[in-house]
């Protein structure tokens, strides 16, 4: 496993921050939204493929440890755990419709929690942070692919300029951390993320995990499947558990604030439509699709570069999609009772 072997280097080497050399372990590791679809793989990682070292101590938090909109909870579960390291996944989330009904909460909720770990994490001596942005924070109107240099270059898609906006800020907190405080706090951003334990809800998941649900359901009933839009919208997809390797990788050894792209290479960029057809074929799905126009297709694409990754990581092994869309769907199937739905 390349992540692991590259987590073990790590160790020998410690990691050079700007100029002065941080121990790297033993770390406290607090990982706020540890029980989501990231946060789980994280743990996989961590716990089943040899991504913990010796002598470090992983802490997963969900909403139930802290609500992290709430500054007194946040301070509170830092003072309990007092983690070196801290990975900020912790976010309200949701899928294209429910952005676009609810942009006002997206904004305050992540605005506060953002500024509540972060601040609770500089006022605690904490090492250094690893936030997660996304790639739907990019400018709509711009030039592709979009790059890490391009964050600010314009307005967010209208659809979810609220969660945006507050993810925008990460990076803006960061840099203003580190000039003033000399703090490692940094971010990566993600395209979109699937697997195991993600949100399968078929109003407010993530479009290819919906997909699955539904797909799932009309094969059940006898039914077809009904897509929202058009099938066009192209989209890079990552499976979850090489972001969770690559975010450990990244709070071991990346020493820049700024931000960096975990993704896909543009070549692996494919549209809606091509994506249903590997779930269809990994449900083992006959019946009919059908593509409702009448429905937005948000963003047409947005398409990332994957080009600093790849300096730093030439060599990093993505899974296939199809295998990573097969080991999801056989995980939704097999663990339908406890999946959000
Ligand atoms: N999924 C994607 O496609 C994608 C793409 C790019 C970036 N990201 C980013 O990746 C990060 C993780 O996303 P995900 O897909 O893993 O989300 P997820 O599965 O919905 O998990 C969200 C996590 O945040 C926690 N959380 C939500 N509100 C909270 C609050 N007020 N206080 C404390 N914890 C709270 C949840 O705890 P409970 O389980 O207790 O609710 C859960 O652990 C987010 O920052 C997201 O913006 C995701």
């Amino acid at each position: 496993m390349v992540a692991s072997h590259l987590l073990h280097e790590s160790k020998s080497r410690g990691v050079r921050g700007m100029g002065s050399e941080i121990k790297v372990g033993p770390m406290r590791v607090l990982v706020t939204g540890g029980s989501g679809l990231v946060g789980k793989a994280i743990e996989h990682v961590v716990q089943q493929e040899g991504g913990k070292l010796e002598g470090e101590e992983w802490i997963f938090l969900s909403s139930k440890d802290a609500d992290l909109v709430d500054v007194g909870q946040t301070r509170a579960v830092f003072e309990k755990y007092r983690p070196t390291h801290v990975i900020h996944l912790a976010a309200k989330v949701g899928g294209l419709y429910l952005h676009m009904r609810d942009n006002l909460h997206f904004l305050r909720d992540n605005l506060k929690i953002n500024d509540n770990v972060l601040q609770t994490a500089h006022e605690m001596g904490v090492t250094r942070v690893v936030s997660c942005l996304s790639s739907c924070i990019f400018p709509d109107k711009t030039t592709y692919p979009i790059d890490e240099t391009m964050i600010h270059n314009g307005s967010p898609h209208s659809s979810n300029f609220g969660y945006s906006h507050a993810k925008r800020m990460i990076d803006v907190q960061n840099r203003a951390y580190f000039q003033q405080y000399g703090h490692h706090y940094t971010a990566v951003i993600p395209t979109n993320v699937f697997g195991p334990y993600d949100n399968f809800n078929i109003e407010n998941g993530h479009v290819l995990s919906a997909l699955m649900n539904k797909t799932y359901k009309a094969k059940k009933e006898g039914t077809a499947v009904n897509v929202c839009g058009s099938g066009a919208p192209r989209r890079q997809f990552i499976y979850s558990l090489d972001l969770g390797r690559l975010i450990i990788w990244a709070l071991r050894e990346y020493e820049e604030i700024d931000p960096i792209i975990f993704s896909v290479g543009e070549e692996d960029e494919i549209s809606i439509k091509e994506a249903m057809d590997l779930i269809t074929k990994a449900l083992d799905f006959k019946g009919k699709i059908h593509y409702d126009t009448t429905l937005s297709d948000g963003q047409m694409k947005k398409t990332a570069s994957n080009a600093k990754l790849r300096r730093y990581l030439p060599d990093f092994p993505f899974t296939p999609l199809k295998e990573a869309i097969q080991m999801t769907c056989d995980w939704f199937v097999a663990n339908y009772d406890i999946a959000r739905t």
